[in-house]
């Protein structure tokens, strides 16, 4: 039987797991945890010979690894993923297995990645013993020294540590790894991912002494009598002389608050501390323990272990932080990066922390792996929930048999329990992680019970989770993934002693998710609901070049991957970049936000909605904006609202002259964002429409000719094919402002979230209208000429979706108002995408202004975020670039609409609350493109005017909209919007 497909081998020579990493020399060392800086650790990052072997292990040259000179190196960088340097293709599965289903055996064609370099052994590590340790490695690996066996491990996302003293010379050594691609642990590792190989995290050489320091497990935890007294639980763990002895230190900067002594071995050490700080994601106080292993006088060695006291527990079905309820603000996150793969750099790591912060998120499930190591560190000392996921799953057993196949056999107890008890081991110190889960998506059996015990067996303060456990029955709450909300509105009512949790919700695929606000709204109602962790935080797109030489992100099948899920690897709150927020992420801000804000008559009632934190570090600005100015503005007192409590203010008296909005901001610099950084905010009122031309009124004149019929006024004309009843011609100032006549519109660019609803608007062909004149008819008075048309539209196949009456009423100032009705044609159409008008201007028609809700995207159930307010933009900054291109840019509750060229002559449309987006696609442009580098805009201006906007829901892996929200059209619907040819020197 081979390693790599022995399921009761979890390695050779590996190092019981543990927390503590690497010795220093002193305290003050100790104490600034600088890895790098200590005379105990070297890092072998860099440059590492790599030859690629994709024929698999048989293939291996009999040459590695004793005489490597006689095999041919290219360079790889360590770390990385061999398969984003050209060895190989990324491939991104999903659910379904990339090899047959056959454990414990993998394909012989399993391609092989052999490294190796040289390295010298620094002289502080004479005398002493060598360590190395592998922080992660994709899949399995054997790691070899001076072309001896030095060990072998699996668990990609868990750290190995092998001693390597016998092994070493004096002077150069050389150090070789062969990992394989796929091991009887792949069987495991089915997360939905871009699957990538190779030495992706950290190599390094830790030197430790013969009387050592092995581990340490500090519980920082609080009375629960009181919730004030700190309780300080060390268990240490050493080797060595037996007469060796332990200092162990609490600092909280550089005092010392307590010092506990004991003789070396399995020391033990407790301590109660009066009153520390304590911890949570708000207020994130970190203390220092320090441990030091001393002989006689000299210290041999000195560790720390950066604690937070705080305590977690679940009771009266809720879960409780330092006493206090808390719900979970989360998101579900991959240790991935757009360029790097698996291996992400350390900048990015604090780069999505702070962005969560600054996005009022408090929590991160670390879907479905142990991350990073300083992943953990960034979120102690930034403030951060933590649902730390052992490296488990096992999905793609659906596809052979049924869920439970591998969790209730027990041949995979041992790779269970060596994954949790692991994760366990290196991560508990960590005040930021709140629960443990046992993984993802493996179903459930046998092996979830012991793997449960034995993570509780090594540390019982957290809570468990693991969402496959229907009932409960070894994990700590309930939880489950992408309920609606009716249906979490039910578990909220359930009477049951337990909480629920959405480990995954409102899938981020696309565009979307709708119904973020209803979602709180539930979960801020009902006690039982403890939050939940949107899936997930940023989009996986690798960069990839066409052969035009453009960039564009690519998914799942760009790279000829087989079996593979297409874009659903596309489903963040962010860009694949992480650094541009989707307006996703912009509405999960706005429905977090920590500060609520209601108004009633000549009031405003301001709610904490922190956990542990006053509203004394914000200041509150308001301001009255009329006519697009602000016409009235001030600062509110400090308040110090404490948390889960309101306070209700007057509103100021100018409050009633206008748009009133307040904003909280930050009235300090933290460490995740600077003093003025916006938490919250809030409007009441209405946004007044922009200012429209008014012009003197000159007799209207009507003409027909050759099946067209032309109004004219003064300085415009309107010209309608009499023939196919289309209003396609309208100049204003000579200059033509059509380019594509008025129709109505019913389809958008199917959304990710779509997808089971599309092939509804596919099937009835609202994707291919084609139309067909039914009566044509004028009038005109002394006041107006009134053109009327009927046209019926229909794709084919189908019978026709829709009739649509028209009423232009043209006016002698230029006005038009367009009264038009909506009949459906038969009572089998489903929910419809938008109903509205389209029609197209000219390309250089390339400016918009708006009042209504903006600056960014709205659609009418994810608009909390955008605010109301006058905006200006050109037509391509708002598109919005889905990394495959859909249905984009709309504008809700939008009350004017300017589209202009840069003569300044244009089109004002004015209506009551109608949606619109203007784009240089039209919406079948965005249909086709897979990617954006297909998506080139043309010349024009498509202008998309929507009386109703369908709601977007998460239905890509989620529910379809809300049943009350969905855009059913059973009965006739009508509108009435003026339009007014627009010119600037008019005004
Ligand atoms: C969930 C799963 C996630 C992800 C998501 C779809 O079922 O836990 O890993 O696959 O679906 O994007
Ligand atoms: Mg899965």
């Amino acid at each position: 039987m081979r390693d790599y497909e022995n399921l009761d081998l979890m390695h050779r020579n590996r190092l019981p797991a543990r927390a503590l990493f690497v010795p220093y020399a002193t305290v003050p060392a100790a104490r600034a945890m600088r890895p790098l800086a200590s005379p105990y650790y070297r890092l072998l990052n860099g440059s590492w010979d790599f030859h690629y072997i994709p024929q698999g292990p048989a293939h291996v040259p009999a040459a590695f690894p004793e005489n490597c000179g006689a095999i041919c190196w290219d360079k790889i960088p360590v770390p990385s993923n061999w398969q984003l340097h050209g060895y190989g293709i990324p491939h991104y599965t999903n659910v379904q297995y990339p090899i047959p289903y056959d454990p414990p055996y993998v394909p012989d064609e399993n391609p092989v990645g052999l490294y190796r370099r040289d390295f010298t052994v620094p002289q502080s590590f004479d005398g002493r013993k060598t360590l190395i340790r592998f922080d992660g490695v994709d899949s399995v690996y054997y790691a070899y020294v001076n072309g001896q066996f030095a060990g072998f491990s699996k668990v990609p996302h868990m750290p190995a540590e092998f001693d390597i003293t016998k092994l070493l010379m004096s002077g150069e050594n050389e150090l070789c790894v062969k990992v394989l691609q796929w091991s009887d642990g792949t069987y495991l590792e089915d997360q939905d991912k871009w699957r990538l190989s190779g030495i992706f995290r950290d190599v390094g050489l830790i030197s430790v002494c013969e009387n050592r320091l092995i581990d340490a497990q500090v519980d920082a935890l609080l009375d629960t009598a009181d919730y004030e007294t700190g309780l300080l639980s060390i268990k240490v763990q050493t080797e060595g002389n037996p007469g060796l002895h332990l200092r162990v230190t609490l600092f909280d900067g550089e005092t010392a608050l307590w010092t506990g002594e004991s003789p070396a071995g399995e020391a033990s050490l407790f301590a109660q501390i009066k009153s520390p700080l304590r911890w949570t994601a708000e207020t994130p106080n970190l203390y220092d323990v320090v441990l030091e292993l001393i002989d006689g006088e000299a210290l041999i060695e000195a560790q720390c272990v950066r604690v937070g006291f705080r305590t977690v527990e679940i009771k009266n079905r809720q879960l409780y932080v330092n006493g206090v309820s808390i719900k979970i603000k989360g998101v579900n996150r991959h240790d991935f990066h757009h360029e790097f793969g698996s291996a992400v750099p350390a900048e990015a790591l604090k780069n999505d922390i702070l962005m969560m912060k600054r996005y009022n998120i408090n929590a991160v499930r670390t879907s479905h792996y142990p991350n990073d190591v300083r992943f953990y560190d960034l979120c102690d000392a930034l403030g951060m929930y933590v649902i730390d996921e052992a490296d488990l799953e096992s999905h793609g057993v659906v596809a052979v048999k049924h869920y439970d196949l591998i969790a209730d056999d027990p041949a995979f107890e041992t790779a269970f329990v060596d994954r949790g008890v692991r994760m366990v081991a290196r991560d508990r110190n960590h005040a930021s992680i709140i629960f443990w889960s046992l993984g993802n998506e493996s179903g459930f059996g046998c092996n979830c019970f012991a793997m449960a015990a034995a993570m509780r067996a090594l540390d019982a303060t957290r809570p468990i989770h693991y969402e496959r456990d229907e009932q409960a029955l070894c994990a700590d709450m309930y939880s489950r993934m992408y309920t609606s909300v009716p249906g979490i509105i039910e578990q909220g009512q359930l009477d049951n002693d337990r909480p629920f949790f959405l480990c995954e919700y409102a899938h981020a695929m696309g565009q979307g998710p709708g119904n973020l606000k209803e979602y709180w709204d539930a979960i801020y109602q009902y006690d039982r609901l403890i939050g939940g962790c949107v899936w997930e935080w940023a989009d996986h797109g690798l960069f990839k070049t066409d052969e035009k030489g453009e960039k564009y992100y690519a998914y799942g099948g760009d790279f000829g991957d087989q079996p593979n899920d297409g874009v659903f690897c596309i489903d963040g709150l962010c860009y694949p970049d992480r650094k541009r927020p989707h307006t996703a992420l912009m509405e999960y801000k706005k429905i977090l936000e920590p500060v609520k804000f209601t108004f009633g008559a000549g009031q405003m009632t301001i709610k904490n909605l922190w956990a542990f934190t006053d509203l004394s570090c914000l200041t509150m600005r308001w301001r009255v904006v009329r006519g697009g100015e602000t016409s009235a503005q001030g600062v509110l007192p400090t308040l110090s609202v404490a948390p889960y409590t309101s306070e209700t203010l007057p509103l100021p008296a100018e409050a009633a002259n206008g748009l009133f909005e307040i904003t909280c901001e930050l009235n300090h610099d933290t460490p995740w964002a600077p003093r003025g950084h916006e938490v919250a905010w809030a409007q009441h009122g209405q946004v007044e429409p922009l200012p429209a031309p008014e012009r003197a009124a000159a007799p209207l004149t009507v003409q027909e000719c050759c099946g067209a019929l032309c109004v004219c006024g003064d300085d415009f004309c309107l010209k309608f094919d009499a023939k196919q009843g289309v209003l396609t011609s309208w100049t204003k100032a000579g200059v033509e402002m059509i380019k594509e006549g008025i129709r109505p519109s019913m389809w958008r660019a199917p959304t990710d979230n779509d997808v089971h609803a599309a092939k509804e608007w596919r099937k009835q062909g609202l994707d291919r209208l084609q139309s067909r004149l039914e009566s044509f008819t004028f009038e005109q008075s002394d006041s107006e000429v009134t053109v009327e048309i009927v046209t019926v539209h229909g794709g084919y196949i189908r019978r026709p979706a829709l009739k649509f009456c028209q009423a232009y009423h043209i006016f002698p100032d230029g006005k038009v108002t367009l009264s038009a009705a909506f009949i459906p044609y038969h009572d089998e159409l489903p929910y419809l995408p938008r109903l509205g008008i389209r029609f197209q201007m000219p390309g250089w028609f390339d400016q918009i202004a708006w009042a209504g809700r903006g600056p960014h995207e709205s659609y009418p159930d994810k608009k909390e975020s955008a605010r109301l307010g006058w905006w200006r933009q050109s037509v391509a900054e708002t598109h919005e670039p889905y990394i495959r291109p859909q249905e984009n840019g709309s504008h809700e509750d939008t009350v004017s609409l300017r589209v202009t060229c840069g003569q300044g002559v244009g089109l004002l449309i004015e209506g009551d609350g109608f949606a619109f987006s203007t784009h240089g696609y039209t919406p079948e442009m965005l249909t086709a493109a897979e990617h954006t580098n297909e998506l080139k805009p043309g010349d024009l201006t498509q202008v998309l005017l929507d009386a109703w906007m369908g709601p977007l829901g998460s239905n890509s892996c989620g529910p379809e909209p809300l049943e009350e929200q969905r855009l059913y059209f059973r009965e006739p619907r009508s509108f009435s919007w003026t339009f007014r040819p627009y010119f600037i020197r008019e005004m």
